[in-house]
Parts: structure tokens; sequence; C-alpha cells
């Protein structure tokens, strides 16, 4: 749904995105994390036609970003929440979102239907009437992601949509992010909120400048020690010790404490033997972990390692 190809944006002397080469499925939560000035707020701003490219390709299904037909079109089919919301504070909120309906050219019976569901989704529709310069920051953040969709893009540009939220607003944020996931719309979403990256995210790209990595939250977290499995027992044996040793598919054995700290390349096929064996040598076993680096662990160096090149 969304394909770039070498995507470069230079301002005067600065590049702010280079060569950025991604694809993004159709229905996937595609995750761009990066540290302030990494490029992510250009990149989307480029794919949504808001700026131009300095070189490279990209293309939002078939239309591409440097065609200004193809534009008009990518236009209508992405939401955009920018980072600054951007309402117009002496409308109500249901004029807000009638006003770019409008612009959108949503007839008038389908943007009354949008406006209804998606303001009582976001838990505001009581508050329709109220002017938007009344409200709190994380209601108006609601009202731009609402804005964002008045037109039912497919695709969903996304640009830190629950920074300086309290807990529960960026819980109904995240939770209605899920919903649109269900409805199969294509998502792209900024966020430096690791945990947020993790939960909502089929797949995370970080990028500083340049892209550094694109994975599964659970296969960039595996990326840092490989893949270890922990055999918590009562006691660790020499029997046992002995026994796991004979084992092919144990790469390397380390014991601590009462824990075998196992490396496997495949666990989900051969844990169950290993556990098998460790219970005929005796052993008594408390509880099987797989030991993981977490998220900020894998970014922070992967940042680290990118600054220091
Ligand atoms: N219009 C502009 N003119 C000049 N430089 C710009 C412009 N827009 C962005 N930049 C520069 O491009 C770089 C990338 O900025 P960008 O806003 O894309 O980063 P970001 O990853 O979104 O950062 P943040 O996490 O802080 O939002 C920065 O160095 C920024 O100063
Ligand atoms: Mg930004």
């Amino acid at each position: 749904m969304i394909d770039t190809k070498n995507l470069t944006r230079k301002f005067g002397n600065l590049t702010a995105v280079d060569n950025v080469t991604l694809h993004v499925e159709k229905g996937e939560v595609f995750g761009f994390l990066g540290p302030n000035g990494a490029g992510k707020t250009t990149t989307v701003r480029m794919l949504c036609c808001l700026i131009g490219k300095t070189s490279g390709e990209a293309k939002i299904g078939d239309y591409t970003i440097d065609n200004e037909n193809d534009c008009l079109k990518i236009r209508k089919m992405v939401g955009f929440l920018p980072e600054n919301v951007g309402l117009y504070d002496s409308l109500s909120a249901y004029r807000n979102l009638d006003f770019y309906g409008q612009l959108y050219e949503v007839p008038e019976n389908k943007r009354r239907e949008n406006i209804e569901r998606l303001l009582t989704l976001l838990g505001i529709w009581e508050r329709r009437e109220d002017a938007v310069g009344t409200f709190s920051k994380g209601t108006k953040q609601k009202i731009a992601i609402a804005r964002a969709l008045i037109h039912d893009p497919q695709v969903l540009f996304l640009d830190e949509p629950t920074a300086n939220l309290d807990p529960e607003a960026a819980k109904t944020v995240r939770d209605f992010i899920l919903e649109l996931k269900k409805e199969k719309r294509t998502i792209f979403l900024n966020t430096h909120n690791l945990d947020e990256a993790e939960r909502l995210c089929d797949r995370i790209a970080i990028l500083k400048t340049k892209l550094i990595a694109v994975d599964s939250p659970k296969n960039l977290e595996r990326s840092l020690y490989n893949r270890k499995t922990i055999v918590h027992l009562d006691n660790v044996s020499s029997l046992v010790v002995a026994a796991v040793q004979k084992l092919n598919a144990v790469k390397n054995l380390r014991t601590s404490d009462n824990k075998l700290i196992l490396n496997i390349d495949d666990p989900e096929k051969d844990n169950p033997e290993v556990v098998r064996v460790i219970v005929q040598a005796g052993g008594n076993i408390q509880y099987v972990t797989e030991l993981r680096s977490t998220l900020e662990d894998v970014y922070l160096k992967l940042i680290r390692e990118a600054s220091a090149q």
C-alpha cells in the first residue's frame, strides 16, 4: 500500500531523509520510530504530498507522490494527523469536522454519519456543540484524529497521536487505532512511545535520517540476544547439565543459580525435548521462560550504533 524507493529529502545542505526504501502492506499498522529530527515527519509529509521529495520514489497504492494528478488522488485516499492539531478554536467540534468533510467533498448525510460515529467512538459526541477552543489538549487531539478520518481514508498517517495525552486519553486513542486496524485500514504511526509501538504495530521501522531496521517488535527484541531459553529448576544437578549438553539443539549452556540458560535456534521445535530430557535426568522444573531484550534496549543500541558511524 505504501512503497518508497531511495526516498530522499534535503533542506539546503541538510539531508533530513536519506535513501529510505520501505514497503507497508495493506491493513498493516507500521510504526516509525526515531529520535527528534530523525526525519519521521518529513517522510510522512512527503508521502501525503504536502512537500516534495528531493530524489527517489514513493507510491501510495498505485499513485506516485510526484505527479500532480496522483497527488489529488492520494490526498483523498489518506488521512493525516499532523504534529500540531490546527483546528478552528472558535468553531464547535461538529463544525470543525463538517468543514473538513466539505473540503473532502464528503456528501452531507455521510458527513453527519461519520462525525457521529467518530465522535462517539472517541467519547466526545456529547460535547459536539462546544467550541474547540474550550477543550483540553487531549480532547483537541481526539478531534484532530476524527478529522483525519472524516473522508474514510484507506491509509492513515498519525504523527505522534498520543504525545501529551494523559494515560486514559492515550488508551482511548490506542484502542481507537486498534478498531481502525480491524477495519483493515493501513496505519503509519510515528511515535516516541516504544510501549505503544510494541502493542500496536505489526512491524516497526527505526529511522535516523537513514533507515536502520525494519522488523516485527518480537524479532527486534530477539535480535539482541538471539534466542535464549531459561529453565528454572529447584536445583541444577550435574546429571541434568550432562543430559542437556548432549542435545544437538543446545548450542550453548550456562548455569546461573538454579537456572539453565540455553541458546537454542528453534525453541518452539526443540524446547519440548529439552524439557523431557531434564525431567528424565531427575530435574524439577519450576518454569521455562525466554530471555528477551526490551524494544527500548534494541532501539537504544541501534540508535547509538548509527550515531557512532
Ligand atoms: N521546512 C524545513 N526547513 C528546514 N529544515 C527542516 C524543515 N523541516 C524539517 N527540517 C529538518 O529536517 C530534520 C528532520 O525533521 P523532522 O521534523 O522530519 O524530524 P522528526 O523525526 O519528525 O522529529 P521529531 O521526533 O522531533 O518530531 C530536522 O533536522 C529538521 O530540523
Ligand atoms: Mg516529527
